[in-house]
């Protein structure tokens, strides 16, 4: 039986980001445009009336301050509120290839490794922009690698998922490396009319390079264990699968795109969360006072601080359980592997850190990694 370490990693991250302000200002104005609109029936009591969202709402409710986004132009418009990405030919890249092989060429350079290197692809992410073919492949061909690829979607905890996928081709031997990419568009399933949910998601792709460990010279983080688990909910769902696609429905489809009881999300996976990370923990004799670092999914700052107190047993100290989630809002499976990527250089040889995802399914998974070299 082989050993797997994370070799390398990287981000891509869009140009333009979106304010609490500009994305509240945009939203009012469309509800004030919609609540013109339907005076009479909002009059009659037949159509209810759109309250304005606020900045301190959202930043007190979550911890975002801003996002990223592919476009911003058509997310602001308030007659539009949505991403304008013209659909592209297939003979053009698609937009999540694109975005995955910007930051697997990061992970690849960090590693000091080139694409003849790498064994596999995966493509582990909430909502692929196509059935088929599989957009690992099309990265697989951007970057010239030989060997195979594949999607996958565990929403969230994708990015998890596919390091133990990964982590167990590498064990038993049948691939030597392989890129785990998450490209995230989550602008485009995301209802930017629905108040309640409006400022949560934002862009980004990240990469992981995972190798076999066996004479690696670089710095790299030892996977000693992986655990996964999930349970159904419906309580984070989309319904745009094919089946339900028919013309006469597509446009008053609200469970087309992101929905989410945020309360019960709330309340039934933090025990979820908490749980699995103890019993990771506890499996693999990891001490809290050992732990250096905690990487958790990026939704929301009083669910990580709730979760980081849980694990180390006290209120972790500045650093000790990074958030990017002002700056990215949730990017979905990314959210995780943003925090990696950002926050892990500083760890010592023989540091132990912990990357946890979780959402929807539900589904949490984590990894305890060790630094080396
Ligand atoms: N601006 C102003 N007020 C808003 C608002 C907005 N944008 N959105 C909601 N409100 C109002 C609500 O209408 C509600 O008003 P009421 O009390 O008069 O009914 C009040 O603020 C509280 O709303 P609620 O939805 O209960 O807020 P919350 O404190 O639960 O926060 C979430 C909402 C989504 C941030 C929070 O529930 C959450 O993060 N849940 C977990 C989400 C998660 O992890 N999801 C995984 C996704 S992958």
């Amino acid at each position: 039986m082989y050993s797997a370490a994370i070799t390398g990693s990287g981000v891509f991250t869009p140009e333009h980001s979106i304010s609490n302000d500009e994305l509240v200002a945009a939203f009012n104005a469309y509800a004030d445009q919609f609540n013109a609109e339907n005076a009479a029936a909002i009059e009659a009591g037949t159509v209810t009336a759109k309250p304005h969202s606020s900045s301190d709402f959202i930043f007190a409710a979550s911890g975002i301050e801003r996002r990223y986004v592919l476009d911003k132009s058509g997310v602001l418009d308030p007659a539009r509120m949505f991403p304008s990405l013209p659909d592209r030919s297939d003979d053009e890249p698609s937009l999540m290839a694109e975005m995955a092989v910007d930051a697997a060429r990061t992970a690849l350079a960090q590693a000091g490794k080139t694409a003849a290197d790498v064994d596999a692809v995966i493509c582990a992410a909430s909502n692929h922009e196509r059935a088929y073919p599989a957009i690992a492949v099309e990265i697989q061909q951007m970057l010239e690698i030989d060997g195979f690829a594949f999607d996958m979607n565990v929403a969230c905890s994708s990015a998890t998922f596919g390091i133990q996928t990964a982590t167990d081709m590498i064990k038993s031997g049948s691939i030597c490396s392989a890129l785990v990419v998450c490209p995230e568009i989550c602008s485009a399933h995301l209802e930017w009319r629905d108040r309640d949910c409006h400022f949560i998601f934002g862009d980004v792709a990240t990469a992981l390079l995972i190798e076999r460990d066996e004479n690696l010279d670089g710095p790299h983080f030892k996977i000693k264990s992986t655990r996964l688990a999930t349970k159904f909910s419906n309580n984070i769902r989309n319904n745009n699968g094919f089946l339900r696609r028919t013309r006469d429905q597509m446009d008053d489809r609200r469970d087309m795109q992101f929905m989410q009881n945020g309360r019960k999300v709330f309340k039934e996976v933090l025990p979820m969360v908490s749980t699995h990370i103890a019993d990771h923990m506890a499996e693999e004799d990891l001490q809290a006072d050992a732990l250096k670092r905690l990487w958790l999914h990026q939704a929301n700052k009083t669910m990580n601080d709730y979760i980081g107190k849980k694990v180390l047993g006290r209120v972790p100290d500045a650093g000790e359980q990074p958030n990017i989630l002002q700056d990215y809002a949730n990017t979905s499976s990314a959210g995780s592997i943003i925090a990696f990527s950002k926050y892990s250089d500083d760890l010592a040889a023989g540091d132990f850190g912990l990357i946890c995802s979780f959402g929807a399914g539900y589904s949490v998974g984590s990894v305890i990694v060790e630094r080396s070299g």
